[in-house]
């Protein structure tokens, strides 16, 4: 590597830096304190996730990937030969692997995700496992917008694992209205959603037997801790759930034991009081028709939706034009 690429990839890292304190301490100062969810993702928070993904009470991997498992030939012929794919939040893979296993004969899988490292070593055991298969990992953060080389076939957009619900419905049409300007003409879009249900089984599903998803939630704080050298302490914070059946929406919390102060160098300090709570991730439920909307509001018409046999969950395809 050449000393000008160096410097350049260190004050990108700086860059990424700076934003992610800047947004931190934005969120931090609202009147109602939030953290942005992406941030539960370090390499704990990524080993915590996939400790939630095998809980008995957290039923939306098996369900998505019953849907797959069952479903994946229909969506193949649906999607036709020699498409492209591009995984926004890509992570570690099992899915794609069985939606890559059933189509015809993919061209180029494009996986984007924030983890540079994590992203080129999954890019490398995928490209030997698919050796015709052409993987472009796109290191970005894919909540920005996106610059894509032109598609190489058709363009699908796959977005598993209903992380379409981190997002508020109008953030949620944003997103996949930025898609839709790069997906063209011929493009689809094939997404997971989490189904609404009745409130014991959601609110069972985000609060575990085994505290796994409160760990989960405190771990932000860990990260944060760790990134920006802020003194949380995870301990005198309390995981919270919740299920409001009219928005339909999952919320999660963390709600301070006691009063304190968390020091965030160089900024001034953040004053807590006992019982106040930082809302950490919204987690939003659509019924089928209700997504259909939504989407069809950024542009994305219906093509199919697929259920597990319980109508937990639904993988939904649609069409760009
Ligand atoms: C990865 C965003 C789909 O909302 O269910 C799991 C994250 N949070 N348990 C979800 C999560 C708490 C998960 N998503």
């Amino acid at each position: 590597m050449t000393e000008v690429a160096v410097e350049a990839a260190d004050g990108k890292a700086e860059q990424v830096h700076q934003d992610m304190r800047d947004e931190i301490l934005a969120a931090l100062r609202q009147p109602q304190p939030e953290l942005p969810s992406k941030y539960f993702y370090d390499d704990r928070g990524a080993r915590l996730f996939e400790r939630i993904c095998t809980l008995p009470e957290y039923y939306p991997t098996r369900a998505e990937l019953a849907i797959l498992e069952a479903y994946a030939a229909d969506i193949a012929a649906e999607l036709g030969p020699g498409c492209e794919i591009v995984e926004p939040g890509s992570g570690e893979g099992v899915k794609i692997r069985r939606l890559l296993s059933a189509l015809d004969r993919p061209s180029v899988y494009r996986p984007i995700d924030v983890a540079g490292a994590q992203l080129d070593e999954a890019a490398a055991t995928l490209r030997a496992e698919y050796p015709r298969l052409t993987v472009t990992p796109v290191h970005a953060d894919f909540t920005r917008p996106l610059d894509l080389p032109p598609a190489q076939g058709r363009r699908v957009f796959f977005f598993p694992g209903s992380t379409i619900g981190n997002f508020l419905p109008e953030e949620a049409i944003g997103l996949l209205r930025q898609w839709h300007a790069v997906a063209g003409t011929q493009g689809r879009l094939l997404i997971g959603v989490d189904l609404r249900k009745d409130p014991e089984t959601l609110r069972a599903a985000y609060n575990d037997a085994a505290g796994v998803t409160a760990e989960f939630n405190r771990n932000i704080l860990r990260h944060i801790n760790r990134a920006l050298g802020a003194d949380f302490v995870p301990e005198q914070w309390q995981h919270e759930a919740t299920y409001d059946e009219r928005s339909g929406r999952v919320e999660m919390w963390l709600q301070a034991l006691r009063d304190q102060r968390v020091q965030l160098p160089p900024d001034a300090p953040l004053d807590f009081r006992a019982g106040q709570r930082i809302r950490t991730e919204y987690s939003c439920k659509y019924a089928i028709e209700e997504f259909e909307q939504l989407a069809g509001r950024a542009g994305w018409g219906p093509i199919c939706a697929w259920t597990d046999p319980d109508a937990l969950f639904s993988l939904q395809l649609f069409r760009a034009a």
